[in-house]
């Protein structure tokens, strides 16, 4: 590894923050993001300071190729403002086997830091039930792989996956022979979320005291939350010496997801005394993130979520707002601006300007967008405000998110129109532009009024789906306030985007997810569904083998 590689920068009183959101995050269940997405998230990601950032598994769809490559070229090199003034490691994964290594070196090798990570499982029962091999093999596997990752690149991180449930004794065999074929970097899964942090924090001192040349390389977790201990196996996986922690934005990732950046960066900021450790993020970026990935993936953060959740800084006990009112030290760890919380609730008004709104954006952390995508934003803003009476940051968050935050658009929403009552069959009528530019029109009934939406809609765009999640959620208090809606769908024939599981090998269908804001529910929610229904139509186009548009009227 050259003086600049990330062990370079490394000192022990720091610890590095490998984010997986746009890879084991983006393997949630339903968590589709395209390549506009993953590349508006890793610059987000590059905001906050994380130092690697796993952009993907190259090898699992040309997609998925794409969006590593073009995060390494357009979002490798960045270093504006960075707390480390260094750019982010752009990796990405690969099973142990020379293809895969090839291809995410490929997709990678352009951004000026990079990083392989390639991975082997080690437990038993992975060895007998999934890779049928036996441990000599597993061996052999694990060499050959980083031997030949190193050829590559200087940057090459090894985990075994499964190693909570694998034997420590062989596991230090493996990570010692990793560790002689020029792995830099050891990471320790938790892949099914096992282990307990006693447990956890054991194994890793044992490693790292038991693996010839554990000096040489930094030592990582990565732990998944089936058992909601992800956080605290990762802290106690730190404070027994691991100087890298693998986590995803909001938590997000397989089955109860993994480690969420939130909950330990603020741990080690908030308890300095505890860990005596600081990392190179910028807290005040955290609620942007979380934002951004949850309008994403359409998957939305529980109230009740700590540092992220929209009740993690609200008061509600008379007595607690007592206290607060007298010192917010009675029931308040951390400040909400530490994390990017604006305390000024009450920005602008109707007759504020493009000016202070352009202000205002800045001071939110929105500095990339546009002069177009301002004006966008700013027509909607002056919409909102003749209709509410001060329009809070939280609106403003929306806007951008309903606004600029979108797939590009293959179907455009004109308008819809909505009758319904507890007297009457709900009735649509909705008009869309097509790819074409044409105007299309139709008019559909429904159980409720944004059924009736939805059947209208798909009569127009004519791709058969099944709604599988509608939530709705308002961003601020009061009757008038903007309502988000987020929805996700998942094709009717099963072939709307396939992608390859890395862990399984197996191929999975994705569903596409989708996001709206307005004061109006029912216009949200028709936003939301055309924004769906776009990331479907695209994923279909960048795969023309699949079936295409099927356009119902005109
Ligand atoms: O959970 C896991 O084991 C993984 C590996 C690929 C690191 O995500
Ligand atoms: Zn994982």
């Amino acid at each position: 590894m050259d003086e600049d590689g990330v062990r370079a920068q490394q000192d022990q009183d720091s610890v590095l923050i490998f984010d997986t959101t746009l890879r084991d995050g983006e393997q949630s269940p339903g968590a589709t993001l395209n390549v506009e997405e993953k590349l508006e998230i890793a610059r987000q990601l590059s905001r906050l300071g994380v130092d690697i950032c796993e952009a993907g598994f190259p090898i699992a769809s040309p997609g998925d190729f794409e969006a590593v490559h073009r995060i390494a070229t357009e979002v490798g090199p960045l270093t504006h403002g960075r707390p480390s003034g260094q750019p982010m490691v752009i990796a990405g994964l690969a099973r142990a086997n020379q293809k895969d290594i090839a291809r995410a070196y490929e997709a990678v090798k352009v951004a000026p830091r990079h990083r392989i990570h390639t991975f082997l499982a080690t437990s038993d029962i992975h060895l007998k039930h999934k890779l049928k091999i036996d441990r000599e093999e597993c061996i052999e596997q694990v060499v050959e792989a980083v031997r030949y990752a190193r050829t590559l690149c200087d940057d090459v991180e090894f985990s075994p996956e499964d190693a909570g449930r694998s034997d420590p004794e062989f596991l230090s065999v493996v990570l010692g022979q990793a560790i002689k074929a020029g792995a830099t970097t050891l990471n320790i899964p938790d892949t099914v979320g096992y282990t307990t942090p006693d447990e956890f924090g054991w194994l890793i001192g044992y490693l790292m005291e038991n693996t010839p040349g554990a000096d040489q390389v930094i030592w990582s977790v990565h732990c998944h939350d089936d058992l909601g201990l992800a956080t605290a196996n990762t802290l106690a996986g730190v404070k027994a010496g691991a100087r890298q922690m693998e986590v995803t934005v909001n938590g997000i990732g397989e089955r109860a997801g993994n480690t969420s950046l939130e909950e330990v960066v603020m741990a080690l900021h908030t308890r300095h005394q505890v860990f005596n450790l600081r990392t190179n993020i910028d807290t005040t970026q955290i609620t942007r993130a979380s934002r951004m990935v949850s309008a994403y993936t359409g998957i939305a953060v529980q109230s009740n979520k700590a540092i992220v959740g929209a009740n993690a800084f609200a008061h509600e006990a008379g007595i607690h707002q007592d206290g607060m009112l007298k010192s917010h030290l009675t029931y308040e760890i951390m400040q909400p601006e530490t994390v990017g919380l604006s305390s000024s609730r009450l920005v602008l008004g109707k007759h504020s300007g493009r000016h202070a709104f352009r202000v205002r954006l800045q001071e939110m952390g929105y500095n990339g967008l546009s002069d177009d995508e301002i004006n966008i934003a700013f027509g909607r803003f002056k919409r909102l405000a003749d209709k509410k009476k001060v329009v809070a940051d939280a609106d403003i968050e929306a806007i951008i998110a309903d606004e600029i935050y979108q797939p590009p658009e293959i179907w455009h929403l004109n308008h819809i129109q909505v009758s319904c009552g507890d007297h009457s069959i709900p009735t649509a009528t909705v008009n869309l532009t097509g790819p074409d530019g044409d105007i299309y029109q139709d008019a559909a009934l429904g159980s409720g009024p944004v059924d009736a939406v939805y059947q209208a809609i798909n009569r127009i765009v004519g791709t058969p789906n099944t709604l599988t999640e509608f939530s709705v959620k308002a961003v601020t208090e009061g009757i008038d306030a903007v309502g988000e809606v987020t929805i996700r769908v998942q094709p009717h024939n099963g072939e709307g985007d396939q992608v390859v599981n890395p862990q399984t090998g197996r191929p999975f269908i994705r569903t596409f997810s989708g996001h709206g804001a307005s004061t109006d529910i029912i216009v949200a929610s028709a936003r939301a569904y055309l924004s769906a229904l776009n990331k479907m139509l695209a994923a279909r186009e960048e795969q023309p083998n699949l079936p295409g548009r099927q356009a119902v009227t005109g």
